[in-house]
């Protein structure tokens, strides 16, 4: 599938099919997040994949009852390693792994998968459920697999409302 096409056809997908998802679909998907750019070049991201149940029956409680997250075959936990703050002010990890993951959204996309980012979670819950490090941040969850709807586009707002030509 062309980008701007993925980029039109991608939606937050709630329901999914009970089938699997190829391991070669999944490496797929993670293989264009850890093409994306990152501050520096660090890469200071680590994504785990769940496809074990329980693990994901337990994440979908953390993420506030979201029993989505269950259904979903897969789960990408999206975790930036790194602690540094640009010169911008803005902590490069937050930063680093939303553009991996959108990477990986529109990725998933062009491989009929879906996807939804999931931020309502509680991340010190999370982390007690994948083992991870203190200082390690969960930026995300990504619950992956073959859509189980096809949800109409959300709306957007109109470009005039969200751009100025050279002045604020
Ligand atoms: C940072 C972020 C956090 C989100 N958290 C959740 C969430 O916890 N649960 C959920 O169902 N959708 C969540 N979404 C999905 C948004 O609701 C969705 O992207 C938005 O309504 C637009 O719909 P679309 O993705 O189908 O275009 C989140 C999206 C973003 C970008």
């Amino acid at each position: 599938m062309e980008l701007m096409e993925a980029i039109r056809a991608r939606r937050s997908i709630r329901r999914f099919l009970e089938k699997p998802v190829e391991e070669e679909k999944i490496l797929a998907v993670l293989d264009s997040g850890r093409l994306a750019p990152s501050a520096r070049n660090m890469q200071d991201w680590r994504f785990i994949v769940v496809r074990d149940q329980a693990t994901r029956q337990k994440l979908a409680v953390a993420a506030k009852d979201q029993q989505f997250v269950a259904q979903a075959p897969v789960v990408i936990a999206a975790c930036g390693t790194s602690n540094y703050i640009m010169t911008c002010g803005q902590p490069t990890y937050a930063i680093d792994v939303t553009i991996a993951l959108d990477h990986m959204t529109l990725a998933a996309a062009s491989l009929g998968l879906g996807t939804c980012w999931i931020g309502a979670f509680y991340e010190d819950q999370a982390k007690k459920i994948l083992g991870v490090p203190d200082d390690v941040r969960i930026v995300a969850l990504m619950p992956l697999g073959y859509p189980a709807e096809e949800p109409l586009p959300r709306p957007r707002k109109v470009i005039g409302d969200i751009m100025a030509w050279e002045h604020w």
